[in-house]
């Protein structure tokens, strides 16, 4: 039997292939949760949960959100534009005044790669990495790999494409972690200015033109254009982007039979993905996001539920 015997979740590498599927299993058994009437069940009863989120979010704030509370645990937000952040305090007394709270876990998302890896030599409390700068997304990742498996079957032998910036994305940087680590074939593919050099050393295949590299591929993961975090213009404008990065029908059908398409929004519609591609036939855009609330509820309760195995079954 795999022990998850983890404190904190801060990015993919730690997680081992039987740990993440022992995520991925449990998701499995507690999505059905969501489906019922009374979507609740007392396995967190008892427990408190931070939700301090220093950068904007729609879905890995509120999916952190509803999976505590679908797993009674306590929730407490809070946002560096309510918080004394603004008069000056620093994230590290920040924390080590919620600390003095006793919350179980802190789930932080920061602009600043690293920040929630240095708040775990801080607090005593479990930190979950919710996005951090440009380093990583673990629980993206992990919500990710659950649609492919879900979807599609498998993970291992599958082919996988992730188009766009590559460079600033934390989306893409666990997703090759934990794709290759997974047995997936993993290529990438946007402007030269968006691939990291030697991104070859984390195990996939650059292919520049994405017209080729969505060839035969099973799944395309488009990522966002994200103009907030260059500080350079890294392609000449918007329209060029769209026009060649762009997953449109038409590129789409060099894709293998049955293939899923893939994004963590939010969607830059017409720029990244066409809208007829975001609301077609193969794209799990909005399974990703209910999936997202089952591994967060996963990670949730195998960081702090206690006994393996325990209540998962109570209020069923
Ligand atoms: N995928 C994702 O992280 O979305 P949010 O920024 O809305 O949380």
């Amino acid at each position: 039997m795999t022990v998850f015997a983890h404190k904190h979740l801060l990015g993919m590498g730690p997680l081992s292939v039987e740990e993440i599927t022992l995520i991925l299993d449990t998701a499995e058994s507690l999505k059905a949760i969501s489906e019922r009437d009374i979507k609740k069940v007392p396995t967190l009863r008892g427990k408190s949960i931070v939700n301090f989120f220093y950068e904007p979010s729609t879905r890995t704030r509120t999916s952190f959100d509803v999976a505590a509370k679908r797993l009674s645990a306590d929730t407490f937000s809070l946002s560096a534009s309510t918080s004394s952040m603004v008069k000056g305090e620093t994230l590290i007394d920040t924390a080590r005044n919620l600390q003095a709270m006793r919350p179980d876990l802190i789930v932080l998302r920061h602009p600043s790669s690293g920040a929630p890896h240095m708040l775990s030599r801080v607090v005593k409390a479990g930190i979950i990495n919710a996005g951090d700068g440009i380093n990583e997304h673990p629980t993206q990742a992990l919500l990710d790999l659950y649609t492919i498996r879900e979807k599609l079957g498998r993970i291992r032998g599958l082919k996988v494409t992730i188009i766009g910036d590559i460079s600033h994305s934390r989306v893409a940087r666990s997703n090759i972690i934990g794709l290759t680590k997974m047995g997936a074939e993993v290529t990438v593919s946007g402007p030269p200015t968006m691939i990291p050099m030697g991104i070859e050393a984390l195990g996939v295949q650059v292919v520049s033109d994405p017209a080729i590299a969505v060839r035969k591929k099973d799944v395309i993961m488009l990522l966002r254009i994200q103009l907030e975090r260059q500080r350079e213009v890294l392609f000449p404008s918007i329209k060029e982007y769209a026009s060649f990065f762009g997953l449109s029908r038409k590129m789409l059908q060099r894709a293998s039979k049955g293939a899923i398409v893939m994004h963590p929004g939010p969607l830059n519609r017409g720029v990244e993905i066409s809208p007829d591609v975001a609301d077609g036939p193969g794209s799990v855009i909005l399974d990703q996001v209910a999936n997202g609330v089952a591994v967060r509820m996963a990670v949730l309760y195998l960081l702090i539920g206690g006994a393996k195995g325990d209540h998962l079954d109570q209020g069923r």
